[in-house]
C-alpha cells in the first residue's frame, strides 16, 4: 500500500513589520497600559498626553533616540512616559514588531527621572515597578539635583518653571552630564510667537491645577534666544516644529554636542 508522504514542515512566518500607525497604536496601548497601576488618574492622564502631543510620536518616527542613546536623564518628568514609551519599543524591536522605515531605540534603557512633584513621581513609580531594568525616579528640583553621567537628556517643556539665570543652570549641568557626542532633547515654548505662547502658558497653568498643584509665574525666551543660549554652551542646535495639530507655538530643539577629540565627526543618533 502506498503511504502519502507527509506534508512539509512549513517554516514560521517571518514576522511583517508592521505599518507605522499600526505600531504607533500598540505603542501608545501598550505603553500607557502599566499606568492602571497608578490610578485612574494616571492612567487616563498617560493615554490623553502620548496619543495627543505630537512630541512622543515625533521623538520615534524622526529617529532622535538611537540606538546608542542607552542612559537617558528626563527632567521634569512627569509620570516618566518616556521610561515607558521606550521599554515597550525595545520589546516591540526584539520582537521583530517595528516598522522597517523607523530607525532603532535602545535595546535596553538606563532610566534617571527627575520631578518636582510627589504625586507625580508616586503615580510613575507605583505604574513602572516591573520594568527592567529598573527606572530611577527622583523627587527632586532640577536646578540642585545631580545629575548622573548619560547619553540623551530629555526636557520637554519645563524650563520655563524657573527664572533665566536657573535655565542657564541647569543647561550648563545637563551640558557637563551628557558629555562628548550627548544629546539634548529640549522642547520650548517660542515667546516671539505671542498668542501660541499665550495658549500653551493657559493651558500649563490649567493642567496644573487639575494635577493637584500650586500655580507659579514662569519665564519664556524666543526661538533665537534659546538657540544662542544653547550654541554658547557648545551645543549644535537644530529646530523641528511641534506643535502640529495643536494650537501652542512649541518647537523641539535637538541639541548635540561635538565627539569626543581623535572620535569619528559621525554623531550617533
Ligand atoms: C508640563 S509638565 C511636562 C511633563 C513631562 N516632561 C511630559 O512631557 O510628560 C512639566 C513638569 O516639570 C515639573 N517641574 C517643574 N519645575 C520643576 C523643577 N524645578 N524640578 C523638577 N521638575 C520640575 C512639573 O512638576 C511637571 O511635572
Amino acid at each position: 500500500m502506498k503511504v502519502d508522504a507527509p506534508p512539509p514542515a512549513t517554516a514560521p512566518a517571518a514576522a511583517v513589520p508592521p505599518t507605522a500607525d499600526a505600531a504607533w497604536h500598540r505603542l501608545h496601548d501598550e505603553a500607557t497600559a502599566p499606568y492602571r497601576q497608578g490610578g485612574r488618574f494616571a492612567w487616563h492622564f498617560a493615554r490623553g498626553k502620548l496619543g495627543r502631543d505630537p512630541v512622543f510620536r515625533g521623538l520615534i518616527e524622526r529617529g532622535l533616540i538611537g540606538p546608542q542613546r542607552e542612559r537617558v536623564v528626563d527632567i521634569g518628568s512627569g509620570q516618566s512616559l518616556i521610561a515607558s514609551l521606550l521599554s515597550v519599543a525595545a520589546a516591540m524591536q526584539a520582537q521583530g514588531r517595528w516598522p522597517a522605515r523607523w530607525t532603532s531605540t535602545p535595546a535596553r534603557v538606563d532610566y534617571t527621572g527627575i520631578e518636582l512633584m510627589p504625586k507625580d513621581v508616586a503615580r510613575a513609580q507605583a505604574s513602572l515597578a516591573h520594568l527592567r531594568p529598573s527606572p530611577r525616579i527622583v523627587c527632586a528640583d532640577m536646578c540642585t539635583a545631580e545629575l548622573p553621567a548619560c547619553d540623551l537628556v530629555v526636557i520637554l517643556d519645563v524650563l520655563h518653571y524657573v527664572d533665566l539665570t536657573a535655565q542657564e543652570g541647569v543647561l550648563v549641568r545637563v551640558r557637563d552630564a551628557l558629555g562628548p557626542g550627548g544629546r539634548l532633547l529640549l522642547r520650548i515654548g517660542d515667546a516671539s510667537s505671542a498668542r501660541g505662547f499665550a495658549v500653551s502658558q493657559w493651558v500649563d497653568r490649567t493642567v496644573t491645577r487639575v494635577r493637584g498643584h500650586r500655580v507659579s509665574p514662569t519665564w519664556g525666551r524666543t526661538l533665537p534666544e534659546w538657540k544662542a543660549l544653547l550654541a554658547r554652551l557648545g551645543f549644535t542646535v537644530q529646530s523641528v516644529p511641534m506643535s502640529e495639530g495643536t494650537p501652542f507655538a512649541n518647537v523641539l530643539l535637538v541639541a548635540d554636542l561635538p565627539a569626543a577629540h581623535g572620535t569619528s565627526s559621525h554623531r550617533p543618533t
